[in-house]
């Protein structure tokens, strides 16, 4: 059962009883540091529990300062709050993964992660370079090891008792069903780009069929202009009920059962994409009959992110 009497207040339960990922997530992929910083600490004030982070942003430790300030100035204790990290891919290989694991949670100053995910199912050539390419500049994938081995490593992290649930981050519903089935751990999280533009029901409805929380990454399609958060039924709604078009995209994600990040870079931005409430049932079905069709990141064919309009990795 979803708990939302408050739709800012959405807890979305976790399987193995892992605890609840509160809906409403902040996101960290943000290049610049003292921005990650104020971002961070503006996004805590503004009512944001769970904090999305990646080895792959290069900035873990910056969320991890402003994180342990923002608790300690709000009287927020560490369990108040769910943060999640991911493996990137040249760490793929089973004893690459607690390595990565235990150097992001140092990075983050933190005991325990409530959600480790694997940042792509695309294995790159093991070791320190994150992108690691040929005199051409292919990128140099990793043959070697499957995502069932990267996953049973992953598993181990759960029974070590520091990471509270695990998950896959750009995957497909036909890279997902093998790893569902050959689990022991089965996935808590899937992390995948989706908007109006891109609501990927079929994935979403194999989620909740199999109690997977599906989170939803560029809810407001990464900003980026055209795109879902100028179209006119977006619009027309915000009109209609009082609200902002980016207020309007993120209810629709959490009243449709996923959880969402979204990255506010001000304090009136983070206060605006907290600031949601219900939308009437003809509001959503509005946004469910929008046609447009668009995939922003080329992330989950490759495991090279990116957002095509802004280039700023996955
Ligand atoms: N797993 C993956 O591969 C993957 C890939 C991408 C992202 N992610 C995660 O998902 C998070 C969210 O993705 P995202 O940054 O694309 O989310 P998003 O919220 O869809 O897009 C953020 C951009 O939208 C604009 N924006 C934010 N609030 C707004 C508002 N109220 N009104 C108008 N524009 C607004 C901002 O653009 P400006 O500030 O530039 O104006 C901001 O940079 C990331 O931080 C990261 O944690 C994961």
């Amino acid at each position: 059962m979803i708990e939302s009497s408050d739709l800012r207040m959405t807890r979305i339960p976790l399987n193995h009883g892992a605890g609840h990922m509160p809906a409403l997530g902040f996101g960290t992929l943000i290049p610049d540091l003292a921005v990650t910083i104020t971002a961070t600490r503006d996004a805590l004030e503004a009512g944001f529990r769970h904090f999305d982070c990646a080895e792959r942003y290069r900035n873990e430790r910056e969320v991890g300062r402003a994180l342990q300030a923002g608790l300690a100035a709000g009287g927020i204790t560490r369990e108040d709050i769910f943060v999640t990290t991911k493996l990137w891919n040249s760490n793929h290989r089973p004893e690459r993964v607690e390595p990565a694991f235990e150097a992001s949670l140092d990075r983050l100053g933190m005991k325990y992660l409530d959600l480790y995910l694997i940042h792509t199912p695309f294995a790159f050539q093991p070791g320190d370079e994150q992108d690691p390419r040929d005199k051409d500049g292919n990128v140099l994938y990793d043959r070697g090891v499957t995502l069932l081995d990267t996953w049973k490593a992953m598993e181990s992290l759960v029974d070590h008792g520091k990471c509270r649930a695990i998950g896959l981050s750009d995957i497909t519903l036909d890279d997902l069903k093998p790893i569902y089935e050959a689990a022991r751990i089965k996935p808590a999280v899937i992390e995948v780009e989706s908007h109006p533009y891109l609501p990927e029901m079929e994935l979403l409805d194999f989620c909740k069929q199999n109690s997977i929380v599906f989170l939803a990454f560029a809810p407001l399609g990464h900003g980026i202009k055209p795109g879902p958060l100028e179209d006119p039924v977006i619009s027309a709604i915000a009109a209609r009920v009082g609200k902002t078009p980016a207020q309007v995209m993120l209810a629709w994600a959490v009243q449709r059962g996923t959880a969402l990040l979204t990255t506010p870079r001000t304090a009136a931005r983070a206060r605006e994409n907290f600031d949601i409430s219900a939308l009437p049932q003809d509001a959503l079905d509005e946004i469910n009959r929008i046609q447009t069709r668009q995939r922003l990141n080329p992330v989950v064919k490759t495991g090279v992110g990116g957002f095509l309009a802004k280039g700023t990795g996955a």
